[in-house]
């Protein structure tokens, strides 16, 4: 690990060299989480946050996807498109939340709950969104659930996410998931009371990821793209950053004469912080990690993800 490391800051531009080479040779496309380490961010083809990226997947006419994120996203995106080659750099990075569902319990809660629809946070498997009626991501969650002529949603498997948007949409009952993010979870009311204290002109934008005490606090609530499109029409010249802390790279980038803090050092995902120039010129040389679902599975979590592509439409989501 070390000396992966060690080897990695000698030999960054040669590496960048090397996966620029490998990418025009194979006609691959590298698309990226904006949670992911600055040098990855640096060679991305496209860079956002979940629906975004979902949809870049759909839209590419290279054969080889290399997905630079966890495994639920390049999941997707080969399910979205599943003619392409998708790899995934690390065949480790995972996310904890999208481990806290599975299918066996999601078809007992469906039995609980036989009137209601299920609605899928995008991290969560190909088997459980096969299993969903429909999908969402941070941005489009309220929307979606707007959307379903069911009265009661199960919703999985963020029960922050869910509360939120229980929150916005109250004609609906949403029947919560004990699930949530680990990295979102470490970020405290007091950890943002105390970044208030100490930047007072800073605005708080949070994650629906966190704790509703956090959500109460924020002034903003949305996406990870919408945290870019909000900080940059927004007048306000600081902000308190409540989501994983890889966000600050490109907002200090397209925001040079703004400031943004973290409120604790705490928000970083491991899983997402595993990629590493190294592994992708590695994944790039060698075709590997392929990602792969199913045919049974992936047509029917294919409807799933669909359903949500066609109710946000084309459209750029607002929050
Ligand atoms: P976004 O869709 O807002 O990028 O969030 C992705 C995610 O996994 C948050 O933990």
């Amino acid at each position: 690990m070390i000396d992966r490391e060690r080897t990695e800051n000698l030999y960054k531009e040669d590496l960048r060299k090397k996966i620029k080479k490998l990418k025009e040779k194979k006609n691959a496309v590298i698309i990226v989480h904006n949670y992911q380490r600055d040098e990855i961010q640096e060679i991305a083809d496209y860079l956002g946050d979940s629906l975004e990226l979902a949809r870049a997947a759909v839209d590419t006419t290279a054969d080889i996807i290399v997905f630079c994120g966890v495994h639920f996203m390049a999941e997707s995106a080969s399910i979205l498109n599943p003619s392409k080659m998708v790899l995934l750099p690390v065949k480790e990075a995972g996310c904890p939340l999208a481990d806290m569902i599975t299918v066996q319990k999601l078809r007992q809660k469906k039995q609980e709950f036989p009137d209601a629809a299920v609605v899928c946070y995008v991290n969560s498997s190909a088997e459980v969104k096969a299993e969903s009626d429909v999908s969402c991501t941070s941005s489009n969650a309220i929307e979606v659930v707007r959307s379903i002529k069911n009265k009661r949603i199960i919703f999985v498997p963020d029960k922050n996410l869910g509360m939120y948007v229980q929150k916005e949409v109250p004609e609906k009952k949403i029947i919560l998931w004990e699930g949530f993010c680990s990295t979102h979870i470490r970020l405290t009311e007091e950890d943002v009371i105390t970044a208030k204290n100490n930047w007072p002109k800073a605005e708080f934008i949070a994650h629906p990821e966190c704790d509703p005490l956090v959500l109460k606090l924020a002034d903003h609530v949305c996406s990870t793209a919408g945290m870019f499109r909000y900080s940059k029409t927004s007048n306000t010249k600081e902000f308190i950053i409540g989501t994983e802390s890889g966000m600050l790279y490109r907002l200090k980038r397209e925001n040079p004469g703004k400031k943004f803090y973290m409120p604790t050092t705490h928000l970083v995902c491991a899983n997402m912080k595993l990629t590493t120039l190294g592994w992708v010129a590695h994944s790039l040389e060698n075709l590997v990690y392929e990602v792969k679902v199913p045919d049974d599975v992936r047509e029917k979590a294919r409807v799933t993800l669909e359903r949500m592509l066609s109710i946000t439409g084309k459209n750029k989501p607002k929050t």
